[in-house]
């Protein structure tokens, strides 16, 4: 018997001064992109922007509905609408943050566990790491190097067998 530990590495930033002009730049999108999020049962607005490898941004938000698991979080929305419009482009880096009219997000907003599923697969897919960028409205920022720093042991292809792609 041996007990193991995981170490997992992201940087903190204080806030935006603190990021490059591409990162600022997804950041920016991902609110903007938040404003169009339709959450009328949670009134949690999230935006998800996603840089590919050919340079192009596609943009989610979360899409409720009345049946409430029929929903989807933002950052599927726009893995799913990336991966339909550039099939086999590699994700470089998603940016994710939400707002919401009846209280103030002051903590870099995470991606569910399902979302982080997607994006293990993706990451495995596109076989080079996707970095994800967390921001609230207001205070830290968290970058993270790679979907195994927010997914360890993370259920993929192989687990299904040899000849399973
Ligand atoms: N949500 C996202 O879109 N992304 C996250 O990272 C967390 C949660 C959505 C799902 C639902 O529409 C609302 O936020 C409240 O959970």
């Amino acid at each position: 018997m041996k007990e193991q530990s995981i170490n997992i590495i992201y940087t903190e930033l204080e806030s935006v001064d603190e990021l490059d002009v591409a990162d600022t730049y997804l950041l920016a999108k991902a609110a903007e992109a938040s404003n169009n999020a339709y959450a009328p049962y949670s009134a949690f607005q999230v935006g998800a922007a996603l840089l590919l490898e050919n340079g192009e941004i596609v943009c989610g938000n979360n899409q409720e509905n009345a049946a409430y698991p029929s929903g989807l979080c933002a950052e599927r929305v726009a893995m799913f609408a990336a991966s339909a419009l550039y099939p086999g482009v590699a994700f470089k880096t998603i940016a994710i943050t939400a707002k919401s009219k009846n209280f103030a997000i002051n903590y870099p907003v995470s991606p569910c566990g399902a979302c982080r599923q997607v994006m293990a697969e993706y990451e495995n897919k596109g076989k080079k790491p996707m970095r994800i960028i967390l921001k609230g409205e207001n205070g830290k920022i968290f970058v993270i190097q790679n979907v195994s720093g927010l997914l360890p042991f993370a259920f993929g292809s192989s687990d299904l067998g040899p000849d399973q792609k």
